[in-house]
């Protein structure tokens, strides 16, 4: 009895596994990780980009803490179009930006975080008024621009269900031919902290592997 039950133990632990995977919860439960991970590299590449900045330490923590939660909305997204392998509709794509306007209203009523709200709400507008919200360049939150370049610098360095991870350079050479997307003295910052690449070390691309 001890015997068999050895023997099938690699099929038993391998097939369970992978149904597990199957389910809506695990799912659920492996997008909020890559959305969590994906959240503390955009903090730790944000926080230095603000410091290099000089700006103050009460904002520094402030805009820690929104790149830390910027995609928090994700969770109110449908799954099947958070992980859809493939492009989205036109639907599907309304439905996935709303992320911000849902992040905003999960941390607006809450007074430990209505303070990063705003932040959260514009972290994908773009220089030109370009973004979701189309918001101009003097419009936007400093804070959301730092968070913005961040966010993408961070995706473009990742795997996606998509595509394989760019390199660090391929990545810099990607936003520079669309750089006028970004805010000129944040994407200089970013530049420079791409270049001390031992500051990379503290980024976390595990999530990869998920
Ligand atoms: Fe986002």
């Amino acid at each position: 009895m001890k015997r068999s039950f050895l023997k099938g133990a690699p099929f038993r632990l391998e097939n369970p596994m992978k149904n597990i995977v199957m389910t809506r919860e695990a799912g659920i439960k492996n997008a909020m990780v890559e959305v969590f991970i994906h959240g503390q590299n955009v903090s730790i590449i944000s926080t230095k980009i603000a410091l290099n900045l000089g700006i103050s330490d009460k904002e520094l923590h402030i805009i820690s803490a929104a790149a830390a939660l910027h995609d928090i909305g994700k969770k109110d997204v449908p799954l099947e179009i958070l992980n859809k392998p493939s492009k989205l509709t036109g639907d599907e794509m309304i439905e996935m930006r709303k992320h911000t306007l849902y992040g905003f209203n999960a941390l607006v009523k809450d007074k430990r975080f209505n303070n990063l709200a705003n932040y959260i709400l514009y972290h994908h507008e773009d220089c030109r008024g370009m973004g979701y919200y189309r918001l101009k360049e003097n419009e936007i939150p400093l804070a959301s621009k730092i968070i913005m370049a961040a966010d993408v610098f961070d995706a473009l360095t990742s795997d996606r269900a998509y595509r394989s991870a760019f390199s660090m350079k391929e990545a810099l050479d990607i936003m520079e031919n669309e750089q006028q997307k970004y805010d000129k003295k944040v994407f200089n910052e970013l530049k420079k902290i791409i270049k001390e690449e031992k500051f990379f070390k503290y980024i976390d691309y595990t999530y990869n592997t998920y």
